[in-house]
């Protein structure tokens, strides 16, 4: 039985996913984007790793990345080959105030009965051989995934049925183009950081943060990466996020500069020394691309899923953990539409007091 009809505003990995979950559950539904899989999407790394990205004080972000890591398992097993990886992360610090970072993270997750394995240099070098002998100490998150962003944004397209447009305005029961009207019975925003620009009340929620990522292809004598290596160097953070392909991703920077999407010298120079400091063997690899996204952010770092009006809901603000967060924002747009309860852990991201 159909429910109804629902227009999905943008078509990155959050759209995608809401909009084929929502299909599955009854709904007709359209994806309006005009240049759809692009984006923060494509450019990302594509780690699936809440304890690594975790902090004292988000608490509940942690929570709902962990139920959204739990979920995508049977996530990706519904679509297919998406590239998902299991074989965990590990974490480098360089450093004495970087190692004094990581024994802060592990503390802070012992204390809310999380364990994380603290491993020497040789023990870190035991699980990843390309890693250099200046790396002092780090952790290891076996639990953590990633997962291949292009691949799944591609699985994810083959399901929609798009409208490549701009959208000039929504209202509920309405979504306006350029010449054209597409009547629903709800609209889901979830057009990343340009969500703000689609409803007032998003406006102080949602900003733009930039990030800066490069791919490389191995090259002859690379030493393939077995797992995500992230790692602080010098209190600069970068991740390392090995592809079935041999390739491997590398970011990312995290800068304020509105809507910009230039890749600097700067940034490229900046992911390249850091990388080759934890990994030397990166110089061996070939630079295939060098790329910049717009993520979505809110001021507290969770993501927003809610109403914003009858027959308006959003999905956005997902900052660092779009990928992640994927199967639990679709599950819990789903049932906001049903007139259900939302997912425990994804109560936190209502609107309410937030804008
Ligand atoms: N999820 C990592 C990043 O946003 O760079």
């Amino acid at each position: 039985m159909v429910k109804g009809k629902i227009v999905v505003v943008g078509a990155g990995v959050i759209g995608l996913s809401v909009a084929w979950r929502a299909m599955n559950s009854g709904w007709r539904t359209v994806v309006v984007d005009p240049q759809p899989c692009s984006g923060a999407s494509w450019v990302a790394g594509g780690m699936l790793a809440p304890t690594t990205e975790a902090w004292p004080g988000e608490e509940p972000l942690l929570e709902l990345g962990e139920a959204s890591l739990r979920a995508w398992p049977e996530f990706a097993a519904d679509l297919g080959d998406v590239g998902l990886r299991t074989e965990g992360t590990v974490v480098a610090a360089f450093d004495s105030a970087d190692v004094r970072q990581l024994e802060i993270l592990a503390e802070h997750l012992a204390s809310t009965g999380r364990e994380v394995e603290q491993l020497t240099g040789p023990e870190l070098r035991a699980l990843e051989p390309a890693m250099s002998t200046s790396v002092r100490s780090g952790l290891s998150v076996p639990g953590d995934l990633a997962v291949d962003n292009r691949k799944l944004l591609e699985v994810l397209a083959s399901k929609a049925d798009f409208r490549h447009a701009e959208v000039k305005s929504i209202r509920p029961g309405a979504v306006e183009l350029e010449g054209s009207t597409v009547d629903c019975d709800a609209v889901v925003i979830a057009a990343g950081a340009w969500s703000r620009n689609l409803h007032p009340r998003l406006r102080t929620v949602i900003r733009p943060v930039k990030g800066e990522i490069l791919r490389l292809g191995p090259g002859r004598g690379a030493l393939p990466l077995g797992r995500t290596i992230r790692a602080l160097v010098e209190s600069r953070p970068v991740y390392l996020v090995p592809r079935d392909t041999g390739e491997v991703v590398l970011g990312a920077t995290q800068y304020e500069a509105g809507y910009n999407t230039d890749v600097t010298v700067k940034g490229v120079r900046d992911l390249l020394l850091d990388a080759e400091r934890v990994v030397p063997g990166i110089s061996e690899y070939v630079l295939v691309e060098s790329a910049a996204g717009v993520r979505a952010s809110s001021p507290d770092n969770l993501p927003v899923i809610d109403w914003v009006e009858p027959g308006v809901l959003v999905a956005s603000g997902h900052h660092r953990n779009g990928l992640l967060l994927a199967p639990i924002t679709a599950a819990a747009v789903v049932a906001l539409l049903d007139g259900e309860p939302v997912p425990e852990a994804a109560q936190v991201a209502g609107l309410e007091s937030r804008g």
